[in-house]
């Protein structure tokens, strides 16, 4: 391999200051910045985000931070997967050129008592079952686009109801960044990629790796003019059969503002998805399908 130019060499920034430094440097000099805020434990879903920035700026800047304040006590925080020389090798891989790793005191100093608070698009779904979750990643997620500046910011879809709560965050506040979604990647079964993949046993993943054919499929029924109550019970028996321990929520909403829909063929004129949170084993899993319009 031929040794990197001091260009193409991944830089890792600690502290606010680095990272300002850096990226100041790049914007003074008319560069576009894309940024991706990560957790680490990063796979090709990930990877896809780095890309995807990386297209659309000259820049691309990646976070990992396991945000302590979007997890509720009896959660994952402490098992959440970190590897981070690991995560270093595969943004240098992916064309990012800065990696933002900061410790927690430089996100939450002592003394930091400021929480953002996005209202309607926070409610239902996960915002029901995680009723801390939204609010811990409005508040990271403003601080670290205050902290790096970008030009753009790319979310997975996978995480759909995230991605409208940081869109309505960046209108409300008048952020001057540009929100992007990016397309679910998948493995070869289907199932949404994730970090939380990881904790699966081999009989856990054949049953996770189901739940996207169930989704797909009512999302195929919705779009042929089937009735939503009926997509909905059969979607759930079929959760059911598939070896699911709980169904944390399985809902047809649109997918402009999340208004359910309970009943009825779907309007064609309003863009909708199946979304689903279920628990296989002890791993909460989420996916969502858009319906296809006719
Ligand atoms: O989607 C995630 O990984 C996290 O919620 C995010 C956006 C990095 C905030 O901690």
């Amino acid at each position: 391999m031929s040794p990197l130019s001091a260009d193409s060499q991944l830089g890792v920034a600690r502290t606010v200051k680095a990272l300002r430094a850096r990226v100041d440097a790049w914007r003074s000099s008319g560069q576009s910045v894309g940024f991706v805020p990560t957790m680490g434990a990063l796979h090709d879903g990930h990877l896809s985000l780095v890309r995807m920035a990386a297209r659309l700026s000259d820049r691309t800047v990646a976070s990992i931070f396991v945000n302590p304040t979007q997890f509720a006590p009896h959660e994952d925080f402490s098992s959440y997967p970190r590897n981070e020389a690991q995560d270093l090798e595969k943004l240098q891989s992916s064309g990012c050129h800065l990696a933002y790793a900061p410790p927690p005191e430089q996100m939450y100093p002592p003394g930091f008592q400021t929480s953002i608070k996005v209202e309607a698009v926070s409610q239902g779904l996960c915002g029901e079952s995680r009723p801390h979750f939204f609010g811990g990643v409005a508040t990271v997620v403003c601080k670290l686009l205050n902290q790096v500046r970008p030009t753009v910011a790319v979310f997975g879809e996978k995480d759909f109801q995230q991605l409208l709560v940081i869109k309505r965050m960046v209108r409300d506040l008048d952020m001057p960044v540009e929100i992007v979604g990016a397309p679910i990647v998948r493995e070869a079964d289907g199932l949404a990629m994730s970090s939380r993949n990881a904790y699966l046993s081999t009989d856990e993943r054949a049953t996770a790796g189901k739940l996207n054919k169930i989704i797909s499929s009512m999302a195929d029924r919705l779009s042929e003019g089937a009735d939503a109550s009926d997509v909905l019970n059969d979607g759930r028996m079929a959760l059911e059969s598939a070896g699911v321990s709980r169904v944390d929520y399985l809902e047809i909403r649109s997918e402009t503002d999340l208004t359910p829909v309970l009943y009825g063929p779907i309007d064609p004129a309003i863009p909708a998805r199946v979304f689903i949170a279920a628990i296989v084993g002890k791993t909460r899993l989420i996916d969502n399908w858009p319906v296809r319009r006719a």
